[in-house]
């Protein structure tokens, strides 16, 4: 029997990568993983604490722990943190399990979704939220384009429908 693949979704912080992935799972009958949230649960700690505590190079390297582990057992709808991508050898891990689909938001739509969230260390001390958005994002782009085997622009677009998209894809992929 042919093994069901993966989803694994990557995008920008706060582009709604969980929001949408927890829905699809639901409607596709996958299990779903939020790495940010594995983390957390495995180390106790939130991930502001991980970074002020360890550091980010700490952070990543659980990170790519767990995405080589969690290319074990698909079928899963994975929802990565937006600097999944930085590390080929996660990208490798991702693709070899499955496909990845890039969500594809805009500086705005992210400025919005998380200008009040004091949950994502790289965007704390910041005086201006927004530039910082707007410079990760500009340095990201390539990566998230390079990695993506789909690529799904959700800026202009509700969550059901974004869901619908990707819930598609998964159908597609795993018969
Ligand atoms: C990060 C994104 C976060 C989290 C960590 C680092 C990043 O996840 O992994 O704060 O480098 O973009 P979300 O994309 O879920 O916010």
């Amino acid at each position: 029997m042919i093994k069901k693949r993966n989803i694994a979704l990557v995008g920008f912080m706060g582009c709604g990568k969980s929001t949408i992935g927890k829905i699809i799972s639901d409607r596709v009958s996958a299990d779903f993983i939020d790495t940010d949230t594995v983390i957390e649960k495995n180390t106790g700690m939130s991930i502001n604490s991980i970074f002020d505590s360890y550091g980010e190079d700490y952070f990543r390297k659980l990170e790519r722990n767990l995405c080589k582990l969690i290319a074990l057992y698909p079928p899963l709808i994975i929802a990565t943190g937006g600097g999944v991508i930085k590390n080929e050898a996660n990208v490798e891990n991702l693709k070899h399990s499955g496909v990845i689909v890039y969500l594809k938001s805009t500086p705005e739509r992210i400025y919005r979704n998380i200008s009040h969230d004091n949950t994502r260390p790289l965007l704390a001390n910041t005086q201006d939220k927004y530039a910082k958005i707007k410079e990760l994002l500009e340095q990201r782009t390539p990566l998230y384009e390079a990695c993506a085997d789909y690529t799904v622009d959700i800026s202009m677009l509700r969550i059901e429908e974004s869901v619908q998209m990707v819930s598609r894809l998964y159908y597609e992929i795993n018969g």
